[in-house]
């Protein structure tokens, strides 16, 4: 992570919506008034269960899909507002990876090929220059050489990832979004590939957007985080603060779900089991719209949103009854248990939460 950040954020969405019209006119309104900004060089995490709106932020980030509403802004400017032609040159500076290697490699295809093809397409120096850049890429991404005149069908879905991360690299992006990148790999090279990535941040000056629904990936490289859920963001803050003592309860509620080990002191921590799936998109609950499956909700949270709140410098959480983690406890009316700072443990593995990040106050506007 670059240490000297400039105050100007690399990305600003604001007040977005992003709604998919069914058939029979249905809409789905998969991104519902979210708003954060993420500055150049830190690792912003996205987490929450699949279906909450996750990728459909992250394409939008990349300007694959428009905003239905609201504002998304890269170094403060809206290419969404820009001729088409422009959109998509100026979009080559915002990269997205996808869960399933073969999302972006075409089976007909050497990975040279298909990492030298977004220099093709953009018309960038002559074919010999595109595939020297092309080798030069895959070497950094620690492929073996001879691999590189193979065929996707040919190597494995590791090897394949780092040529999608390769070709994401050619066209030097200033952001990639990696949208659970290593999901669809074996747990045994998974912390391999998260340490590229963040060799890869130092060297290339990167700003990562790390979608992810597994908490330790994205404790593992995150400097902030948004939880999201159903379509909203319900908690940000510092990736550290977060683990160390969630505040809102669908987020105290993800972290008790995670696997041993466990610190010692946190063994006998309840379990918090989310009761039901994610409600109907095409039928949202009323007022927080966690209530269903909240443990803690009450008749306020069927009846009103929760507001976006402040809780502490930098520190934002939606919910009724969450407090700051040092003020005195709120008290859950049904159950007299205290609501504010959920303990959980952190990580797993050998994975490590990084450091939390800039100190200097960073305002995120209202959700
Ligand atoms: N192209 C689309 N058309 C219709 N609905 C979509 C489309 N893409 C996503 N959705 C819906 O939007 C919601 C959020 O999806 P998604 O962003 O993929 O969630 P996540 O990445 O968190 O799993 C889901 O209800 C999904 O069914
Ligand atoms: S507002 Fe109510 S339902 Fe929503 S998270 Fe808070 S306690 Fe739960
Ligand atoms: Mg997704």
């Amino acid at each position: 992570m670059n240490k000297a950040l400039p105050a100007k954020p690399i990305l600003e969405v604001n007040d977005l919506d992003i709604v998919f019209t069914l058939r029979r006119n249905q809409k789905v309104r998969a991104v519902d008034r979210v708003s954060f900004s993420v500055r150049e060089g830190e690792t912003f995490g996205i987490i929450g269960e699949s279906g909450s709106g996750k990728s459909t932020v992250g394409r939008c980030i990349v300007c694959m899909n428009p905003p239905s509403h609201g504002t998304v802004r890269h170094y403060g400017e809206d290419l969404f507002a820009l001729p088409e032609r422009e959109l998509r040159r100026r979009r080559r500076a915002f990269q997205i990876v996808f869960q399933d290697p073969n999302a972006a490699l075409d089976p007909r295809m050497t990975l040279v090929e298909s990492v030298r093809e977004p220099l093709d397409v953009a018309g960038i120096g002559t074919a010999k220059e595109r595939e020297s850049k092309a080798l030069a890429m895959l070497e950094r991404v620690a492929m073996a050489p001879e691999l590189a005149w193979r065929y996707p069908h040919e190597i494995s879905g590791g090897q394949k990832q780092r040529a999608n991360i390769a070709r994401a690299l050619m066209l030097e992006p200033k952001l990639i979004v990696c949208d659970e990148v290593v999901a669809a790999l074996d747990v045994s090279i998974q912390a391999d590939m998260l340490n590229l990535f963040a060799d890869l941040q130092r060297e290339f000056n990167l700003t990562y957007v790390f979608i992810s629904h597994d908490l330790r990936v994205v404790a593992h490289v995150s400097d902030r985080v948004a939880v999201m859920y159903f379509g909203k963001i319900v908690e940000l803050g510092a990736a550290g603060e977060i683990m160390e003592a969630p505040l809102h309860p669908y987020t105290q509620a993800l972290m008790s779900a995670e696997p041993e080990p466990v610190p010692v002191e946190q063994r006998n921590r309840k379990r918090i089991v989310l009761k039901g799936e994610i409600p109907s998109a095409l039928n949202p609950p009323s007022g927080c719209r966690f209530h269903t499956r909240c443990p803690r909700a009450q008749s306020e949270c069927m009846a009103r949103e929760p507001e976006w709140r402040e809780l502490t410098p930098g520190r934002f959480v939606a919910c009724h009854f969450a407090e700051a983690p040092n003020s005195r406890s709120a008290t859950d009316h049904r159950t007299g248990a205290p609501i504010s700072a959920g303990h959980t443990h952190s990580h797993a593995g050998s994975m490590s939460t990084k450091a939390a990040p800039h100190g200097e106050s960073f305002r995120e506007e209202a959700t």
